[in-house]
């Protein structure tokens, strides 16, 4: 069995990506929505949240974990590692890299969460890849809104926070719940290039269970799914399900 987390419905961008490598696997997906959002919380709150999630996940005997969620990478891989050697995490990051490998002097906007932006993870990676021509910014508060799914409100958000950005060539989406709403972005910023650390993410899990010999396969060769949602809202798991069946 294979653990995904996230703050949320959006870690299912990341699962859709996995299914495509993984067609046979037995996953686990846990929403915390009760805790979203992640990005506004410190890393001592995001940290104590996603080790109480890593603990639920080794009680049931999952063989490896997904933070399918850039906040909680950002904040505790490096420290579950540490604090959990014999467990194989997989992280998720901005795809700032992907950017510089694809069109390395357009104009960039990174959106994530503040605690992306501001995590020393990510500051090394921006810095490392620093075109002189990217846009950092923190979007308290739209992966709030993405969970709850309000089309409006999102709308509006997107309106007044992308407004001075029209003109951007690239946009990294620096949260997992952001590639669920790429068309309402695009209405404001009109065809951009989206960049998502999805497939980055699926590629490397797939390669570390192969690497380490590990069996994800579980009751023969079919795709199985749990759904679990910490505010018990069972409207979740159908959007859960739409989403993963949707072909966008
Ligand atoms: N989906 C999450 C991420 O990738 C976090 C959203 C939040 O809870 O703030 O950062």
């Amino acid at each position: 069995m294979i653990g995904i987390l996230d703050s949320g419905i959006g870690g299912v961008s990341v699962l859709k990506e996995i299914v495509k490598l993984i067609p046979n696997g037995y996953f686990i997906y846990y929403s915390d929505s009760i805790n979203n959002p992640y990005g506004d919380k410190s890393d001592d709150e995001v940290y104590a949240i996603v080790k109480e999630k890593v603990d639920y996940f080794l009680s049931r005997g999952v063989v490896a974990i997904v933070l399918a969620c850039n906040t909680a990478s950002a904040i505790c891989a490096k420290k579950l590692r540490s604090e959990y050697p014999d467990t194989l995490f997989i992280a998720i990051e901005p795809a700032y890299k992907m950017v510089y490998d694809h069109n390395p002097l357009g104009k960039t906007l990174v959106m994530a969460t503040k605690g992306t932006i501001n995590s020393e993870k990510f500051l090394a990676l921006y810095h490392k890849y620093d075109n002189d021509n990217t846009i950092l910014l923190p979007c308290s508060g739209l992966a709030e809104l993405v969970e709850k799914d309000d089309q409006t409100l999102i709308d509006n958000y997107l309106d007044e926070h992308l407004k001075d950005y029209k003109g951007v060539d690239n946009v990294v989406l620096g949260c997992t719940h952001y590639p669920l709403i790429k068309n309402n972005i695009k209405k404001v910023l009109g065809d951009v290039n989206f960049f998502d650390g999805s497939n980055g993410v699926s590629r490397e899990l797939l390669r570390q269970l192969e690497l380490r010999g590990i069996n994800y396969i579980k009751d023969g060769d079919r795709l199985h799914f749990e759904f679990i949602d910490s505010s018990n809202d069972f409207s979740k798991e159908l959007r859960f399900k739409k989403i993963l069946e949707s072909n966008d």
